[in-house]
């Protein structure tokens, strides 16, 4: 059986994180996704911290598998010719350049229609258009700190924090990928292109929903129940940062366990569901909380949350996070062990379930990359290698009709 997406044609003008993580998603469900580089230099991140001298670093090939590489010099004439012979023959062009500069290259969303009324352009800018920021040019962090992310993360007595994941990148491409599958299928009905785009303030901003939701019960009550700083803090009139606490119902914290002194990772996270508070009284040795009025209700705990947590880690200071969770899991308690990013790459399950996957490099030898967080039934997601740079260039031109002599005069003109 085919790719779900075989047959769909991409244009991936993309670099850095935020497009190339959606467009890599795409190729790995079979589109045939051709990025587009500048001669001599490519991705900016096929040079950004490399480990192996003279070959791709891992930031590239790590979001750049299943794709083919065209170099392009789209400021040259000739560029331009070619790069619209693509846009005749492609579905979908995703960029996430500065704003503004697709247009000062002479592909406006106006030509781009004119070459071709089906294609949808797909695009990632900091904020969106119209937005009184929409000229800024935004990395990672910049987005997390623009989406309310870095205001609710980390310590109430430290300062704003932003997360280890993507959630301005990488999670702006997975966005921006429903974006364009949902443009393809309405495409399927009329037969139109249309323009797709995502801002990653406002990707961030998606995941820090539940925080919204804060502000409006803090601006009604003026306290927030499921934060440490409930009952004997003190609230402001903003969201605050609320440490490890859990963000629904469920109160929960990070742990300490056997090994803490000397492993930064020696931790588990504890959820206090409501309804597993009977189990977890008999976990810990405490059934005499089962039934105390002081202990049996969400709202009985919360004024000793802190003192219950304490309680906990004190049952956990001779189990390692495994044997805790091994024991934990018995009695149907929501926990993890805290797992570093080694412990992740050793994991036997993820390597079963492909979702982290080794694969061979020709000038990097193996390395380890995430594979689809997507499983499929009639599917298996196969991970090949990044494109060298301008690999499939030749192979690209001569699909698109060039002759063997024309490529090379372009090849001399250093337009590819
Ligand atoms: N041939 C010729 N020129 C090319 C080219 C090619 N193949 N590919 C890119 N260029 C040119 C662009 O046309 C642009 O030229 P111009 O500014 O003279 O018009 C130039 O390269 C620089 O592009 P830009 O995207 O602005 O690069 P930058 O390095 O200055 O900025 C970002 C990088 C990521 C900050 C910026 O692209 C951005 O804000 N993108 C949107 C948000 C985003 O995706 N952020 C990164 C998330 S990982």
């Amino acid at each position: 059986m085919g790719k779900p997406l075989e047959g769909i044609k991409i244009i991936d003008f993309t670099h850095v994180q935020a497009g190339p993580a959606c467009t890599q998603l795409l190729a790995w469900y079979g589109a045939d996704v051709i990025k587009v580089e500048r001669p001599g230099s490519g991705d900016v991140t096929r040079s950004q911290l490399r480990h192996v001298e003279d070959a791709d670093a891992l930031y590239f090939t790590m979001l750049n598998s299943n794709k083919r590489s065209l170099t392009l010099d789209t400021k040259t004439a000739q560029g331009k010719e070619v790069l619209e012979r693509l846009i005749r023959e492609s579905d979908v062009l995703v960029e996430n350049f500065g704003p503004g500069a697709l247009d000062r290259m002479g592909f406006t969303w106006e030509r781009i229609k004119e070459l071709n009324p089906g294609m949808i352009v797909a695009s990632v800018k900091g904020f969106s258009d119209g937005h009184h920021y929409q000229d800024l040019k935004v990395y990672e962090n910049v987005a997390q700190c623009a989406g309310g992310a870095a205001s609710t993360t980390g310590f109430w007595d430290g300062p704003p924090t932003v997360s280890g994941a993507a959630l301005g990148d990488s999670n702006t491409g997975m966005h921006l990928a429903i974006g364009i599958l949902t443009a393809l299928h309405q495409r399927n009905q009329t037969g139109k292109g249309q323009k797709v785009a995502v801002s990653m303030q406002d990707s961030v901003l998606n995941l820090c929903r539940v925080k919204l939701r804060d502000q409006q019960r803090l601006d009604a009550i003026g306290y927030l129940e499921e934060y440490p700083q409930y009952p004997h803090g003190e609230f402001s009139d903003v969201v605050p940062r609320g440490g490890n606490a859990g963000g629904g119902g469920q109160p929960g914290w990070v742990l300490k366990c056997k090994g803490w002194e000397t492993d930064p990772n020696a931790y588990i996270y504890f959820t206090i569901q409501g309804h597993a508070w009977e189990p977890i009284c008999r976990a810990l040795g405490k059934p005499e909380w089962i039934d105390d009025p002081e202990y049996n209700t969400a709202r009985a705990r919360q004024d000793k949350i802190f003192d219950i947590f304490a309680t906990i880690e004190n049952w956990l200071s001779d189990k390692t996070k495994y044997e805790a969770v091994d024991i934990l899991r018995k009695f149907d308690i929501p926990c993890s062990p805290v797992l570093s990013m080694k412990e992740i790459a050793a994991d036997k399950s993820l390597r079963e379930s492909g979702s982290i996957v080794e694969v061979p490099h020709p000038k990097l030898g193996t390395y380890l990359t995430v594979g689809s967080p997507i499983k499929f039934s009639d599917m298996t997601v196969e991970v090949k290698p990044s494109p060298l740079l301008g690999e499939h260039t030749d192979e690209v031109l001569a699909d698109l009709g060039y002759t063997a002599e024309q490529i090379a005069e372009m090849h001399a003109a250093r337009a590819v």
